[in-house]
């Protein structure tokens, strides 16, 4: 029996997670390695936001803390329920009921293993519920190894039989389960709890639901897919080449989003970054997560970025490392060697060379001269620095903080500034200069004496 609808339904996901993933040799669960700066759980939520799901669970048992501190950390109305053993992918979605009492409408199953999952392919399955009971996602595999096989009859699923329960015959099919499947949330749990474990692998196999829909009249079909969606992580060789594959796939979004690269390949990106268009990304570039550069900005080769924002017309590096809380606005100038991290820059500030730059405000076309440091960290506590619009800030100035330079302020080259500089001061702290005449000469001849007196003896 199937439904007609021209509406999609009220959606939840459930993204299994429990899974221990042995083959990646690690201590961290499989689930939170991360692609592109993110762990792979997030990835697998995120690729389910486009169905706008009213409820997301998230099954959790290897590592379960860890995972669900993640999951919170990426999407904090996701319900984590704890698979404790891990007895097959029936009864990982099994454990998802109880969350979603009283919800009415479909539930997608994803696996928090699978990071590629196009937006469109879910709206595929969506849609392709309207006519269809249950509805599981396939692809072409080229090597369909231990991937359960998809036994069609025309545009009916039969039944799903999984490797290790396969015939030679059954083996030879190529169309595969990717493990991803959409049905109503009380036909699913219904289905779910006549699942047996008399299999093979003697787990309770969500594989199993389709041919016990259709023993209770209801329709089964398959959506399928590009293979590379499917892509699953099990090895450290295959997150590798996850990650090659999100970068790839990421340069191109950038590349058509209107940013230009000279070298792309060398430009590696997180899950989040934005750049706007007419921004110019040079060679060897890294952003890390949480960074967004508007348009018409110059990120110059080697420059490190994370979590900062960089404004329109700024121009940054080569070799400058922007790092959580830099916020830098219109036509800002970092130059090689500079660090920035929890910083406001003004408009048209600038910070050409060898400095760091901490916990400071600094005013609208502010010069900090090269060598600059905002000594902000005592040891025990940070503080902060503020520098006034258009003060200039003298090289290998030192600003212990907590501590302000007014605006129009000038600070000798060469000054340690512990005191607040008045606007339009001139601070000097630094020892006297002393001249010598003839010293240096004196000097020098007396310590060549004493060298000719050493060879000599
Ligand atoms: C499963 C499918 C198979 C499909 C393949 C695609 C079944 C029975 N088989 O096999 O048809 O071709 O995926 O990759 O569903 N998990 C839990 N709890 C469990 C078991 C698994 O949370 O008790 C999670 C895992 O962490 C993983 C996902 O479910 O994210 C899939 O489990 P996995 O053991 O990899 O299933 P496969 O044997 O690969
Ligand atoms: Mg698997």
């Amino acid at each position: 029996m199937s439904q007609e609808q021209s509406t999609p339904r009220a959606c939840a996901l459930v993204v299994l997670a429990a899974g221990q993933g042995s083959r990646m040799q690690s201590d961290l669960p499989k689930v939170l390695h991360p692609i592109g700066g993110a762990p792979l759980v997030a990835h697998a939520m995120r690729a389910g936001f486009a169905l706008e799901p009213s409820r997301i669970v998230v099954v959790t048992g290897h590592g379960a803390e860890q995972v669900e501190a993640a999951v919170g950390t990426y999407q904090d109305a996701a319900i984590c329920v704890r698979q404790t053993e891990q007895l097959g992918t029936g009864h990982a979605v099994l454990q998802a009921k109880d969350a979603l009492a009283g919800f009415e409408g479909d539930v997608i199953v994803l696996y928090g293993d699978t990071p590629f999952i196009s937006e469109d392919t879910l709206l595929a399955m969506q849609a392709a519920r309207a006519s269809h009971d249950v509805i599981v996602l396939g692809f072409e595999a080229a090597d369909p190894g231990r991937y359960g096989r998809l036994l069609m009859q025309g545009d009916a699923l039969e039944r799903i039989i999984e490797a290790k329960d396969a015939t030679p015959e059954e083996l030879a099919i190529t169309l595969c389960n990717s493990g991803l499947l959409v049905a109503d949330a009380q036909v699913l749990f219904s289905l779910l709890s006549e699942v047996g474990n008399e299999n093979a692998a003697g787990e309770y196999y969500l594989t199993d639901v389709p041919e016990l829909a259709r023993a209770r009249g209801l329709t089964a079909s398959a959506v399928r897919c590009p293979e590379a969606e499917t892509l699953g992580i099990n090895t450290r060789a295959e997150l590798a080449a996850a990650e090659q594959l999100f970068q790839t796939t990421k340069r191109a979004e950038m590349l058509d989003n209107g940013v230009t690269m000279t070298a792309p390949d060398t430009v590696y990106f997180a899950y989040d970054t934005y750049i706007g268009r007419d921004t110019v990304v040079e060679p060897f570039v890294v952003f890390g997560p949480e960074a967004t550069v508007e348009s018409g900005a110059v990120i110059r080769a080697f420059s490190h970025i994370e979590g900062a924002h960089v404004s329109s017309g700024a121009i940054i590096g080569p070799y400058a490392r922007l790092r959580p809380g830099a916020e830098l606005d219109n036509n800002v100038r970092i130059g090689n060697f500079v660090e920035v991290k929890a910083a406001h820059l003004g408009e048209g500030a600038k910070v050409n060379h060898l400095s760091y730059i901490g916990d400071a405000e600094i005013g609208a076309g502010a010069n900090i001269g090269a060598g600059t440091i905002t000594c902000n960290y005592d040891g025990v506590l940070k503080h902060k620095t503020t520098i006034g619009p258009r003060a200039f800030i003298g090289s290998n100035t030192m600003l212990v903080a907590p501590v302000s330079v007014g605006a129009d302020a000038l600070t000798a080259s060469g000054s340690v500034i512990t005191q607040d500089v008045p606007a339009e001061a001139l601070a000097i702290a630094r020892g006297t200069q002393e001249n010598k005449p003839g010293l240096a000469a004196k000097l020098r001849a007396r310590l060549l004496a004493l060298k000719d007196k050493k060879k000599g003896s």
